[in-house]
C-alpha cells in the first residue's frame, strides 16, 4: 500500500459557479479521500500568476489566469495513500474534450466545460503538493523546529 499522502486540490470557478462544489467534495470522499483542509476564495490577478508561475510566457497563460480569477473557487487538501496519483486519475485528463472522450465518468468529463475552464486542478508530484499546499494553507505546514520529522516530508 503506497504511503498516505497530501495533495493540493482546486475547484475551478466553473464547477463552482455551476453550484457543484458540494457534490463533487461528496465524490472526492466517496473515493476514499479525507479532506483535511478546505476554504472558498476568490484569486486575485496576482495571485493566479503566481500559482501558475511556471505556466509563464505559454500561450495559454492569459487564458488560464483570467479564467481562474473569474471567480470563487475552492482549495482542498486531500490525504489518502498514494494521493497524488489517485487525484489526478480521479480528475483525468486535462482537456475537457479528451476528457470525454476517453473518460466519461471522469471529474474533468462530468464537470468541465471546455478546452479553458476544466474543473479542478491537482498538484502533479510531491515538490509541487508541497509548495501548492503552502501557497493556500501556509499554516498547515509543519514547523520545522517543533515537528523536525513532520516537516521533512515538505
Ligand atoms: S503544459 O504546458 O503541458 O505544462 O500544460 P498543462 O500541464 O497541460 O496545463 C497546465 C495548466 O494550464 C492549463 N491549460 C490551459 N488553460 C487555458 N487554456 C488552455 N488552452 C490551456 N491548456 C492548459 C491547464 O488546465 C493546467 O491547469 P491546472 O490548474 O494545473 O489544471
Amino acid at each position: 500500500m503506497p504511503e498516505v499522502e497530501k495533495t493540493l486540490a482546486l475547484l475551478k470557478p466553473d464547477s463552482v459557479r455551476a453550484g457543484k462544489a458540494q457534490e463533487i467534495m461528496q465524490l472526492i470522499e466517496l473515493n476514499g479521500f479525507t479532506i483535511i483542509a478546505k476554504q472558498k476564495l476568490q484569486l486575485t490577478r496576482a495571485r493566479a500568476e503566481e500559482f501558475y508561475g511556471e505556466h509563464y510566457g505559454k500561450e495559454f497563460f492569459p487564458k488560464l489566469v483570467n479564467f481562474m480569477t473569474s471567480g470563487p473557487i475552492w482549495a482542498l487538501v486531500l490525504a489518502k495513500p498514494g494521493a497524488i496519483l489517485a487525484w489526478r486519475a480521479l480528475m483525468g485528463p486535462t482537456n475537457v474534450f479528451k476528457a470525454r472522450a476517453e473518460q466519461p465518468k471522469c471529474l474533468r468529463a462530468l464537470y468541465g466545460t471546455d478546452g479553458t475552464q476544466n474543473a479542478t486542478h491537482g498538484s502533479d508530484s510531491p515538490a509541487s503538493a508541497a509548495r501548492e499546499i503552502k501557497f493556500y494553507f501556509p499554516h498547515l505546514v509543519p514547523d520545522p523546529v517543533s515537528d523536525p520529522a513532520a516537516a521533512a516530508d515538505y
